[in-house]
């Protein structure tokens, strides 16, 4: 039975769909299945960051009108499947809708990644009803960190009670300097316990739109590792001091 991680963030821009990119990656390198999950109604981005545009011909809401089969719906992004977002909202999409969607994959897979839309309201929702558990991506920001919080007490609302945050674009000088919030502060107004620290690193910026793998001396690639492996239960101290 699959495990279902929604990757959250209130605010738009912080980096889930990229963190969705490299932890499936990561995940998959582990050699675990993994379903990458597009969750964002209209304005879906992994298909393009997967470079699996191409192959797409059905999209989940294909599936919950029963258009297509499940497996049909399915696209290989590099050894993760992905399932795509429709390009359009419908009054057919619904919480329950989306859980017995997603009922049809949990089998097949060991961790089913679900990239969560901007917001909290709406199509939020319908990420939210499909995960038993969260990521929650926030950059050490006030303004950021406060819609991070939101997001975590959204996310309990729906039913998703495990939580973990990421602080993502990290940049150490910065919090020395006080233009970020320091680590513990951050965790502190977001109210969910750190699960990773991915360093603001150009090769994201760079290589991941055009659906190119992170080199594997990337900072964000070894985070995104490190990551995989504390979800899979493993213990890694946090490594402050290299960020
Ligand atoms: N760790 C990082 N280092 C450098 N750039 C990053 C990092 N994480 C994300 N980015 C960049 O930030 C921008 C936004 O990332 P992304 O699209 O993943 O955010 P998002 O939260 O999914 O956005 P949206 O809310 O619009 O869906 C992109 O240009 C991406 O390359
Ligand atoms: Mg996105």
């Amino acid at each position: 039975m699959a495990k279902k991680i929604v990757i959250a963030s209130g605010k738009g821009g912080v980096g889930k769909s990229s963190l969705t990119v490299g932890l499936c990656r990561a995940l998959a390198a582990r050699g675990r299945r993994v379903l990458a999950v597009d969750c964002d109604l209209g304005l879906r981005s992994l298909d393009l960051l997967f470079q699996a545009g191409d192959a797409l011909v059905f999209d989940w809401g294909d599936v919950l009108r029963g258009s297509c089969d499940a497996q049909q719906a399915l696209v290989d992004a590099g050894g993760i499947s992905l399932l795509a977002a429709p390009l359009q909202e419908s009054a057919d999409f619904t919480a329950d809708g989306m859980r017995a969607m997603i009922g049809n994959y949990e089998d097949d897979f060991d961790f089913i990644l679900i990239d969560a839309p901007a917001g909290v309201v709406g199509e939020f929702s319908l990420a939210a009803a499909m995960a038993d558990s969260a990521l929650v991506v926030a950059t050490a920001d006030s303004v950021c960190l406060r819609s991070a919080g939101r997001a975590a007490d959204c996310l309990r609302a729906a039913g998703v009670a495990d939580l973990r945050l990421i602080l993502n674009r990290f940049h150490r000088l910065a919090v020395e300097n006080s233009f970020l919030t320091n680590v513990d502060d951050a965790i502190d107004r977001v109210g969910v316990q750190l699960i990773g620290i991915v360093p603001e690193d150009p090769e994201v910026t760079f290589r991941l739109p055009k659906g190119e793998p992170l080199p594997k001396k990337s900072p964000a690639k070894r985070a995104f590792e490190r990551i995989a492996a504390r979800i899979e239960g493993e213990s890694i101290p946090l490594k402050l001091k290299k960020i």
